[in-house]
């Protein structure tokens, strides 16, 4: 396995991999401090970088996104992109505005709200921009130059995170998977604000702290069960990982934070043979997924959710 994961790691490197990521378990509670589980997916943005040499090309930094086309998603973040891309350069103390720059994106990773595709591509970019400026850079710095929060960790070294924030630093630790996983996601079509839901839990967390309480207890039995699922590692992991996906997902409605359509999806997944599905991320909209046996499964549960959701993808938890 140590080999495998070297053989990866430079492949990841010599392909410039951004990967996606979703909230395993954890979403809400992580605010207050309690430890999630982040998923690094297999689906990844990819990057290629040109520079130019003195004059053969106008300077200036020229970004062209041939990501898969998610409806209203690129245009809406696009100042965000070059903003953050920006940033990927000045770590690497490279001024457009004196050596001309073109990225290119590609990759298989669909940019939607809640997947880490900002991260993706600041890690692709970061891997790229390395190869082409001819430096030898290890993943930690990879990993700072792509700095966007937990996201840019996930989608640098894949696997599972476990992520925790303190009163300092937020602690990171990361965890392989003794097997793949199998998924389907998908997305509502909703997008919901963080801040919105975020704000209106804590409210009712005020409101009512014995309430709060007994889902934070819940979610803690659904945590501690997945991690020593991953320690005691072996096949049964997926059948583990999904039944605390969907007990996540109970408690998730309870919160009020899932939603008819996230509920509809979760349903609709499960009926076609998912082992199990919850939401993902904020809720209230944004994706959910399903954690399926086999490719098999994971054919008809996709196309079962084709027809309620309007985006659809089928990749796997690393
Ligand atoms: C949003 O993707 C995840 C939340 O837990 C918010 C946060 O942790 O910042 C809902």
């Amino acid at each position: 396995p140590e080999q495998e994961v070297k053989k990866r790691k430079a492949e990841d490197a010599a392909e410039h991999k951004g990967y996606g990521k979703l909230i395993l378990f954890g979403e809400h509670f992580v605010v207050y401090k309690k430890p999630a589980l982040v998923g690094a997916v297999k689906a990844a943005t990819v990057a290629e970088v040109e520079l130019s040499d003195e004059n053969t090309w106008s300077r200036g930094l020229i970004v062209e996104d041939a990501r898969p086309a998610i409806p209203g998603y690129k245009d809406k973040k696009a100042g965000e992109m070059i903003e953050s891309t920006r940033l990927v350069l000045k770590h690497f103390d490279l001024d457009s505005d004196k050596r001309g720059v073109k990225v290119i994106l590609k990759g298989d990773l669909a940019p939607v709200s809640g997947i880490g595709a900002s991260a993706a591509n600041c890690v692709s970019v970061a891997r790229a921009l390395a190869a082409a400026l001819g430096k030898d850079v290890d993943e930690d710095e990879i990993n700072q130059a792509a700095y966007e929060g937990i996201d840019n960790t996930a989608s640098t070294f894949g696997g599972v995170l476990r992520f925790q924030r303190t009163d300092g630093k937020p602690l990171f630790d990361k965890k392989k998977l003794p097997v793949e996983i199998p998924i389907v996601y998908a997305s509502t079509g909703i997008t919901a604000s963080t801040t919105e839901v975020v704000g209106d839990v804590r409210e009712k967390r005020e409101k009512d702290a014995a309430w709060y309480e007994g889902l934070e207890k819940e979610y803690m039995e659904v945590f501690d069960a997945a991690e020593k699922a991953i320690e005691e590692g072996g096949e049964g992991l997926v059948k583990t990982f999904a039944e605390l996906a969907n007990r996540n997902h109970e408690i998730l409605q309870k919160l009020s934070v899932s939603c008819k359509e996230l509920d509809d999806l979760v349903e609709t997944a499960k009926s076609a043979g998912a082992l199990g599905a919850k939401m993902s991320g904020t809720g209230r909209g944004g994706l959910m997924f399903a954690i399926c046996a086999d490719e098999a499964s994971q054919e008809a549960v996709a196309k079962a959710l084709e027809g309620k959701a309007p985006q659809v993808w089928k990749t796997a938890f690393q």
